[in-house]
């Protein structure tokens, strides 16, 4: 959860489809992290969480919500497959400095069943983050 489908454009002078790719930022991590938070502990099935995986951050953060394994395709074609690496390294020192001693032991500790305040992921909450947005108005 979530394949980013492949979305090609539409050339409208030239009458041709044009090959589009652009690479995913981190700000796209957290529609698969909340649907993952959410179905953890629900449903009988592995979830593989992907899009919006870039720093070991958002590794952390999928295995909280849930996921059995995260996945990287764009961070890998920016920074280079050493990146993954990288990635292992920090997360190792990450659960080191942290007392983690296994993912299973992170594992959906942040998903929707384990939290105290289980709206948190709904979309009611919508309302309450209105009433403090700052629209510079
Ligand atoms: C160059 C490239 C090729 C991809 N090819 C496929 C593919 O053949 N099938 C597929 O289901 N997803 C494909 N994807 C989508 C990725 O599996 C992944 O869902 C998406 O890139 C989001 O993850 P990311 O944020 O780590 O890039 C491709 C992505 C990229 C960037």
């Amino acid at each position: 959860m979530f394949n980013r489908f492949y979305q090609p454009d539409l050339d409208i002078e030239n009458l041709e489809v044009t090959p589009h790719l652009v690479l995913s930022s981190r700000e796209e991590l957290r529609l698969p992290l909340r649907w993952i938070a959410i179905l953890y502990g629900r449903v009988t099935a592995d979830l593989a969480l992907t899009t919006g995986v870039h720093q070991v951050e958002d590794v952390i953060k999928g295995i909280m919500a849930g996921a059995s394994v995260t996945m990287m395709a764009s961070a890998l074609l920016r920074h280079g497959i050493g990146h993954l690496g990288t990635v292992r390294e920090a997360l190792l020192h990450w659960m080191e400095e942290h007392e983690y001693e296994s993912l299973t032991q992170m594992r959906g500790s942040l998903s929707q069943k384990s939290i105290a305040f289980p709206a948190a992921y709904e979309r009611a909450q919508y309302v309450q983050i209105v009433g403090t947005l700052d629209t510079g108005r």
